[in-house]
């Protein structure tokens, strides 16, 4: 059931789609129900019903959609599906929308329990300390199931009852249609309200069969924003503590946050203040953070990201990046490459071994091998008249002066190189070495040995 408003978000947005974890409410429904591998899934729509449907389908779920064109309650929600599952007879499984932290497994031992006890109905209940907000269950003295009393409805007694309705059910299609026929909107808010299906079923003679939810955390109800920060609070801890019991080092789990599906290989460290967002891949042996922010990248083994914000990218093996460096979509970091402090990055790939470490600007550029571009580089990317961008090309063993304006489109050729502050308009021939605004050639490059065979001091002064 996902047709609801969500009045206590006070949101424009439908409380299904409100986010945790990178993904809406109803999507962490879905992959709980979607465990289950069930013959259908419905999905009731009503309020904000398009951008529910385009979500759902965007998230890449395949679901059907019914229409509850009046919001009357989750009975009246319930029984809109009776048309389309006219014919199926298996057991009918319901759950809310607002109940992302559900798990399939529980779904699994609910059906499990229906299926075992011959029942009619079965509903997961479960006690909490504090019972606000739920509808309360009802019992006979001999403990069989009476009915529910919602919130608004309970007297005194009643709201002191701290077993609970999840709001999650499996019922067998025929007896929970004919009932919901029956159930009138007589309570304080004028709603047909699902759980009454229960009360008809069990006073028509049926079996109410009730299961025990073994995680109160799991069956919690996201009903404003303060829930909302708690169920996104209770699924971050779930991901890190898959994450450390796969072998990831997190030192400080109050300040990492870690979307649901992001995979981290053996022996990284997550340092403080990191955020590793959506579609994302983490190596093994790598150290990221402190204040590291990553969105849908990959990242090679043994890489180094620290006070760095990444997006789209990717980063190769034992690279490293920051402090203070900004990779923008489309940036691919070669193995052992370097992308320093104050740098950023946009289309841009840096071949192996290459270095880019001091207060450039890098885009629409492809850097080769072994390439050191000198402090304060940048690529000139964009003509103001003709409003178009340009590619940078920088061929293996390249290098550039401190405060180099690469002017696309240009090409350094392989092993060319330039002077300190000039202004590269045409595009220079391999091995020689350009100057000046704009730079003109001034000298052939010296012979030079080979990175492996540079001496500390060299490496030092590359740097
Ligand atoms: C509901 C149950 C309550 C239970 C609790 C568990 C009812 C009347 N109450 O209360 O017994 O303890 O869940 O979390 O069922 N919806 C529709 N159409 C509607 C109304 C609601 O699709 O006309 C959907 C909502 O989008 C939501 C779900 O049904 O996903 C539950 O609605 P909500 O208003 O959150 O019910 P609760 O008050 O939490
Ligand atoms: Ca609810």
């Amino acid at each position: 059931m996902a047709a609801g408003l969500g009045k206590r978000f006070k949101s424009k947005i439908p409380k299904v789609l409100h986010r945790i974890g990178g993904r809406p409410l109803i999507a962490h429904v879905l992959d709980a129900v979607g465990e289950l591998h069930p013959a259908r899934t419905l999905v009731v729509v009503g309020h904000g019903r398009d951008r529910v449907i385009e979500e759902i389908r965007g998230g890449g779920f395949e679901a059907e959609f019914v229409e509850q064109p009046e919001l009357l309650g989750t009975g009246d929600a319930v029984l809109r599906c009776r048309e389309v599952l006219s014919g199926y007879e298996g057991p009918v499984i319901v759950v809310n929308g607002d109940t992302p932290l559900l798990r399939g497994a529980s779904l699994r031992r609910l059906l499990d329990e229906h299926l075992g006890a011959a029942a009619d109905a079965t509903l997961l209940t479960v006690i909490l300390e504090d019972p606000t907000g739920y509808g309360r269950i009802l019992r006979f003295s001999s403990g069989r199931f009476e009915r529910i009393v919602e919130e608004a409805d309970a007297g005194e007694e009643e709201a002191a009852i701290r077993e609970v309705s999840t709001g999650i059910w499996c019922f067998n299609p025929e007896p929970l249609f004919r009932s919901l026929e029956k159930i009138t909107p007589d309570n304080a808010q004028g709603e047909y309200y699902l759980p009454d299906a229960a009360h008809v079923i069990a006073s028509d003679g049926g079996a109410v069969h009730t299961a025990m939810a073994e995680d109160p955390q799991e069956v919690a109800g996201v009903n404003d924003r303060l829930e909302l920060a708690e169920a996104a609070r209770a699924l971050r801890l779930r991901t890190l503590e898959r994450l450390a019991s796969a072998g990831v080092t997190i030192e400080d789990p109050s300040t990492t946050y870690i979307d649901e599906g992001v995979e981290i290989g053996r022996d990284t460290v997550i340092r403080p203040l990191t955020f590793l967002k959506g579609d994302t891949a983490i190596g093994g042996g790598c150290v990221i953070g402190p204040s590291v922010d990553i969105s849908d990248s990959v990242v090679g083994d043994e890489a180094e990201v620290i006070f760095a914000v990444v997006r789209s990218s990717k980063i190769g093996a034992k690279a490293k990046v920051g402090p203070f460096a900004s990779l923008r979509p489309g940036t691919e970091l070669a193995e052992g490459s370097k992308v320093g402090t104050f740098v950023e990055t946009k289309e841009a790939k840096i071949g192996a071994h290459s270095k880019v470490p001091h207060l450039s600007y890098v885009g629409d550029a492809e850097i080769g091998a072994d390439v050191n571009l000198g402090a304060g580089t940048i690529t000139g990317n964009y003509d103001t008249e003709t409003k178009k961008k340009s590619k940078t090309i920088v061929e293996d063993d390249a290098f550039t002066g401190s405060d180099t304006t690469l002017i696309a489109p240009v090409r350094l050729g392989k092993g060319a190189g330039t002077g300190a502050g000039s202004v590269v308009t045409k595009d220079v021939p391999p091995e020689e070495i350009v100057a000046g605004v704009p730079a003109r050639p001034m000298r052939q490059r010296k012979p030079r040995v080979r990175e492996d065979e540079e001496d500390a001091e060299g490496e030092a002064e590359r740097d």
